[in-house]
């Protein structure tokens, strides 16, 4: 069984720790491995992690030329759109920080559709990111979740949850927005998983995910409990408040 832990933080100094954390975990794997290949959670409770993460003194402290970045999932849509989580990323970290492009890896919505996007990425992913029994294994993978208990693109009983392609499709279940997402067996794959969450609005999936047995077809979030590597929840005291243990 991986390690798996949970550290809670107040409001004011969430984004600070976790920003922290990223730093000293992407410098390990710099060490061990001559390179980092980190995949970013989209959505809007990393942004401020992003920030900090991209500017001094942090930014100073990577070399970002040994770091391979990916995301986690996207939406399909225009990389200007706001709704992108290429774009998110941009304004709040790539346009501060000197990573080569050649670096950046992005899932192309410019391709004809989801699917075409998809088997591009996981074509992208396979040439890129070292496996570890013939899967790719991200050296750090940030992820965050859902109200509903997603996480990525994975969404409560979507087919996508049975995909063995390192990227597959999915379909947001309120809006039916396009989504191309990593799998299961890469997130299941990866040497580390973060998990950043905070806000009261998500203190009962919180709890539902870490203190309850429910399948992953139901929370999808709950892939963490078959994780080859370690597993760190970084929840704020708000996202933390429902949890039996870690007293906020
Ligand atoms: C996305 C995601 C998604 C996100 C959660 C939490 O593209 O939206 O990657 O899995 O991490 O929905 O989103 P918030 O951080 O906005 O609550």
């Amino acid at each position: 069984m991986s390690s798996i832990s949970v550290e809670v933080t107040d409001e004011k100094s969430f984004a600070g720790m976790v920003a922290d954390e990223l730093v000293a975990s992407i410098q390990d794997s710099i060490d061990e491995r001559g390179e980092c290949c980190i995949s970013f959670a989209g959505g809007s409770t990393p942004a401020g992690v992003y920030r900090l993460l991209g500017r001094p003194p942090r930014v100073g402290e990577i070399d970002w030329k040994s770091v391979k970045l990916f995301w986690g999932d996207e939406r399909w849509v225009p990389r200007a759109d706001n709704q992108s989580n290429y774009h998110m990323v941009h304004e709040t970290f790539l346009n501060n920080v000197n990573i080569p492009d050649s670096n950046v890896f992005i899932v192309n919505t410019d391709l004809a559709n989801p699917a075409a996007g998809a088997k591009d990425y996981s074509q992208l992913i396979e040439a890129n990111v070292d496996s570890q029994n013939g899967c790719p294994s991200f050296d750090i993978m940030i992820l965050g979740i859902g109200e509903d208990g997603h996480t990525a693109s994975l969404f409560p009983g979507g087919k996508e949850l049975k995909a063995e392609e390192w990227c597959t499709i999915a379909k947001h279940p309120e809006s039916g927005a396009d989504r191309v997402s990593l799998s299961l067996p890469v997130i299941r794959n990866s040497k580390k998983l973060f998990y950043i969450v905070r806000g009261e609005e998500k203190s009962d999936i919180v709890q539902a995910v870490l203190e309850t047995e429910r399948p992953i077809s139901e929370l999808p979030a709950r892939v963490y409990a078959e994780a080859k590597g370690s597993v760190v929840w970084f929840l704020d005291s708000a996202a933390a408040k429902k949890l039996s243990k870690h007293a906020a």
